[in-house]
């Protein structure tokens, strides 16, 4: 396409478009709609549980029977999908995270209330052990080390329990090389062929996840940091490497994240594959964007939606955000 205005100023004004609200709208290269939306949700044991979580005001560790509500809810504003992640308290906790491949952990009761209330919502699955073990790592820790190929067995394993229970999507978080191939075999073994994979394909060690990790229960019971298995954030053509390779392992979407601060390996990851992908407004972008807006700094209903806008500019089909009913509501008024 080439790009060189074909008039020269004065004949071409740039601002005449800009005028008027009808025309701002018409001219508008990127929408943003409640369909663009998969709803982050954190899950906690109990009933009637709302708790709210210090970092991320507006979010709530809800027990199962809130998370039906927030289904119902996501349905009846148009939001296709569901993302829940776990908390779990430190009793819980083991150091190979075995609560992982129990059948009636909290995210399988979970999704089993939410598919018998409301079939028609997308559930998303967190695949990574970091909610189970002791230590807060995605995976087995041996000897200081992440071992790579017996975790992704557990992770296969996860996998087919949450499929069972329900999920439609399963999304690996956890970076351990060779797991989508894994999942993808042992789910088809089971009969899961129509279950998809979204990969966490780039996903950087980052620290904007920092709310995430008090919230499901994690910051204190971390030990070290994820840079032996999570991206350095100074890398770009090493996300290539990583969404070819779980593109070519049968992931069915890829997503990168955090969101904002990689806008340009989202632009990257489009052009060069053209595969479906996602791009997940993590915690401490939500919580950023909260915390200057409560302090009056910033409109935050606008900052909001302008950094949603931003994904979808930066080439993203969809966003996971914990923003997803506030900007739905936005939207839809
Ligand atoms: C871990 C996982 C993380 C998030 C989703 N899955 C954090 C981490 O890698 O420590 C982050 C979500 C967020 O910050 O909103 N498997």
């Amino acid at each position: 396409m080439n790009k060189t205005p074909q008039a020269g100023f004065p004949a071409l004004r740039l601002r005449r478009p800009r005028q008027s609200g009808w025309s701002r709208r018409l001219f508008a290269e990127t929408n943003i709609s409640p369909d663009d939306f998969i709803w982050a949700i954190v899950l906690k044991e109990g009933k009637g549980l709302r708790e709210p979580i210090a970092a991320m005001p507006g979010v709530y560790r809800l027990s199962p029977d809130e998370a039906v509500k927030a289904a119902k809810q996501a349905r009846d504003l148009g939001i296709p999908a569901l993302a829940l992640f776990p908390y779990t308290d430190t009793e819980n906790r083991t150091p190979n995270g075995e609560e992982a491949l129990n059948p009636d952990n909290l995210m399988c009761r979970a999704a089993r209330a939410i598919k018998d209330a409301a079939p028609e919502v997308g559930l998303m699955a967190d695949v990574a052990l970091d909610p189970y073990t002791d230590h807060g790592h995605d995976g087995l820790l041996r000897n200081n080390e992440i071992i790579n190929d017996e975790t992704v067995d557990i992770l296969v394993q996860q996998s087919i329990v949450q499929a069972r229970a329900g999920f439609d999507i399963i999304a690996p978080s956890d970076m351990m090389d060779g797991r989508v191939g894994a999942i993808r075999a042992g789910l088809d073994s089971e009969g899961f062929q129509n279950i998809q994979i979204m990969a966490y394909a780039a996903k950087y060690a980052s620290a904007f996840y920092g709310p995430y990790r008090e919230a499901i229960g994690s910051s204190g019971v971390l030990k070290g940091d994820k840079r032996t298995y999570q991206m350095n954030p100074a890398n770009s053509d090493e996300a290539l490497r990583e969404v070819a390779l779980d593109l070519a392992e049968g992931a069915d979407s890829v997503m990168v994240k955090p969101g904002l601060p990689y806008l340009d390996i989202v632009r990257q990851v489009k052009d060069a594959f053209g595969a479906p992908t996602f791009v997940f407004q993590v915690s401490g972008e939500y919580a950023m964007i909260k915390a200057a807006s409560e302090n009056g700094w910033l409109n935050g209903e606008m900052a909001m939606l302008e950094s949603l806008t931003a994904f979808k500019r930066a080439g993203a089909n969809g966003v996971i955000t914990y923003f997803a009913a506030e900007a739905a509501m936005a939207l839809n008024t």
